[in-house]
């Protein structure tokens, strides 16, 4: 089998920062996962270095934009590595052979009859690098960069993009996963329901000259994303290279929300018009916001991935992206939350599991891999949760849920934690006519880590390679390297020897002192708000201008997870109509699975507040019902399904 995975190639008009890399890293972790799956993976990314943007910025550093680009695709370049990030090929819209191939197919689809010149008039928006339609604009500005579009008329060539319409409606209809999540789909779908407009695809180098020339006419350059979306070609030697044909034909993009219409409107329509086979799928993700704010420049809250890398560590910093979003959806980075995470699964579950095990063949064994005697049933129980947990995985983390990928590796960490306890190895240690079970009960417990090893290696190649050296083995051995022949137990050779490995993950303060100050104000402030708000309930009525007041909704639950340490909350994420996080008490009353698509009724203007480390917007209703057993909470629902987002009045 074989895989070609890119990411968007990133403008270089400023520095990596955390939404660059997590799509890098999805793109690393998925192409790690198809080695593991014994794939021939082809793994691209690169930067996009010509158009308006990158003038401006060469400007503003008072350099030519070539000098420019040269180093931050350089910076971009470097970065990866450092994030053990490792692309087969890196491409620069700079670099002479893509320039040639674009202007072989700007002149192919000029010449097929697809590309025409005409005056046209047009909202432009310099941050998106496009012309907007009416309907885009949110009161009168972009949506995406909170300023209004500038009205420009100039002639120039377009792209017959509408001339595919239906083609390409048909060909989404048809291929139910080309563009996932499904949202992602529909939202493409309920675009094409409107007649699509002929694409502008070129500038006039009256005013940018940095872009690649017409063939056909030298008066003009290439729009940019015209240049760069051919890059997903280029990069593999289109049209005649070895690799084009090995690869082409299994392309999958990974692309964040904020550039879905030129990936899945432009570049299938110009893949049609240039008789090039579609690429097979398109993974969307949603935007890493920083505590709940937006990533920005302006407001100075960029998370830069080397830094966080340098704090928490790589494995650390790529675990905690693909645990915590939902791919799709989008999330909230805090260093609470990475530290949390930190702790919690890697320190205390992973961590602790793997150093008890190495800790306790030491202790009793000498360190030398024991031969295990005759299985009993606790043994094959945890034997058939590790095959069970593998087949979870390898769904999960091949159709893009890495989060729930490593959700099933840790429900296993559990399991094996549990194991230890059950069967108390120290208690068989004092029993030498126990030996036997004590070597079987070690030697269970060292292939779920060889296991472990073997399924956090895509995600996490520092730790699993550690891992690996613990267990005397190197990544390279086929136990470790692919899931088929790694994945039956008992493979560990008996009589091996263990090696001593530093610890796994540290354990990290969880809260700094600065911010701890600004905790306990923030506590007195609630506290200073609860007594305000009991003074006013203090005559027991509020008038209908205080029921106003309530922002009372329909929301739609399309996640639900436990928040860690807790037994009774559950961090939700529901649609009213926009995404937000709610965390809710219910998680002794619900499971999970039970409330994916419920609609229940939410408080959405109650002040965000932080619950173990998840903070939440709004709260979800339920009525308290007294049972012979205790209390139980029970769910506000309406009576039949409504749109998310509806206000209950
Ligand atoms: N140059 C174009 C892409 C051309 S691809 C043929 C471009 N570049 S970009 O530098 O703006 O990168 C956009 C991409 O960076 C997003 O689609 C996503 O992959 C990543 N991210 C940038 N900010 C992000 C977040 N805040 N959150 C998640 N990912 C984000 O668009």
């Amino acid at each position: 089998m074989t895989t070609y995975i890119t990411t968007p190639i990133y403008y270089v008009n400023a520095q990596p920062h955390l939404g660059h890399a997590y799509t890098t890293i999805v793109a690393d972790t998925y192409s790690r996962f198809k080695r593991l799956c014994d794939n021939n993976v082809r793994f691209q990314t690169g930067t996009d270095e010509h158009g308006d943007k990158i003038v401006e910025a060469a400007e503003r550093e008072g350099v030519v934009p070539k000098e420019y680009v040269d180093r931050i695709s350089g910076m971009f370049r470097a970065t990866w590595p450092t994030l053990q990030i490792e692309p087969d090929h890196f491409i620069r819209t700079t670099d002479a052979e893509h320039i040639a191939v674009v202007q072989q197919i700007l002149q192919q689809v000029y010449d097929s009859g697809d590309i025409y010149f005409d005056e046209y008039t047009g909202l432009y928006c310099q941050g998106c690098e496009r012309y907007l339609t009416e309907k885009e604009l949110v009161d009168g500005n972009c949506p995406d960069h909170q300023k209004p579009p500038e009205e420009i008329a100039e002639e120039n060539y377009f792209f017959r993009m509408s001339k595919y319409q239906q083609q390409l409606i048909d060909h989404i209809n048809k291929h139910p996963d080309f563009i996932t999540p499904e949202r992602y789909k529909n939202e493409v779908l309920s675009f094409l329901s409107e007649p699509l407009e002929d694409l502008c695809i070129s500038r006039p180098k009256s005013r940018l000259t940095w872009g690649i020339e017409l063939p056909f006419d030298e008066k003009f350059v290439t729009y940019v994303w015209f240049d760069a979306l051919i890059n997903y070609l280029t990069g593999i030697g289109y049209p005649a290279g070895e690799n084009f044909t090995t690869y082409w034909s299994v392309a999958e993009h990974v692309i964040a929300k904020d550039i879905l219409k030129p990936h899945a409107i432009y570049w299938p329509t110009m893949l049609l018009s240039m008789g090039v086979p579609l690429y097979q799928k398109l993974h969307v993700h949603g935007y890493w916001n920083v505590d709940d704010t937006k990533m920005s420049k302006s407001i100075g809250n960029v998370v830069r991935p080397k830094e966080l890398a340098d704090v928490y560590g790589v494995d650390t910093l790529r675990y905690f992206t693909l645990r915590e979003m939902s791919f799709g959806l989008d999330s909230s980075f805090s260093s609470e939350s990475i530290v949390a995470r930190q702790n919690a699964d890697l320190a205390n579950d992973l961590g602790n599991l793997f150093s008890r095990t190495l800790a306790m063949v030491k202790k009793y064994r000498g360190s030398v891999i024991p031969q295990p005697g005759d299985y009993t049933e606790e043994d094959r129980l945890l034997q058939e949760q590790a095959q069970k947990m593998l087949v979870q995985y390898r769904e999960m983390m091949g159709s893009f849920r890495f989060h729930l990928g490593l959700q099933a590796v840790w429900e296993f960490v559990g399991f094996a934690n549990k194991y230890i306890v059950v069967s108390e190895p120290w208690s068989l240690a004092k029993d030498p006519a126990l030996g036997e079970r004590l070597d079987t009960v070690l030697f269970n417990i060292l292939e779920c880590l060889r296991f472990l090893a073997l399924v956090v290696q895509p995600v996490m190649p520092g730790a699993a390679l550690k891992m690996a050296g613990g267990l005397g083995i190197g990544l390279a051995d086929e136990r470790l390297s692919s899931l088929d022949k790694g994945g039956q137990w008992g493979l560990l050779a008996p009589g091996e020897t263990l090696q001593e490995v530093e610890t796994l993950f540290p354990r990290l303060e969880s809260e700094k002192k600065q911010e701890q100050g600004g905790k306990k104000k923030q506590k007195q402030k609630k506290v200073q708000d609860s007594k305000k708000q009991s003074q006013e309930s203090d005559e027991g009525l509020i008038s209908f201008d205080d029921f106003k007041k309530l922002d009372l909704r329909v929301a739609e639950i399309v996640a639900a997870e436990p928040v860690k340490k807790s037994d009774r909350l559950f961090k939700l994420t529901v649609k009213a109509p926009e995404e937000r996080t709610i965390v809710a008490g219910i998680a002794e009353h619900y499971g999970a699975d039970e409330l994916i698509g419920k609609q229940v009724i939410i408080v959405a203007n109650l002040k965000p507040a932080k619950l173990m480390g998840v903070t939440s917007q709004g709260m979800v209703l339920a009525a308290k019902s007294s049972t012979g057993d205790g209390e139980k909470l029970v769910l506000s629902t309406i009576s039949e399904n409504v749109l998310p987002g509806s206000s209950v009045a």
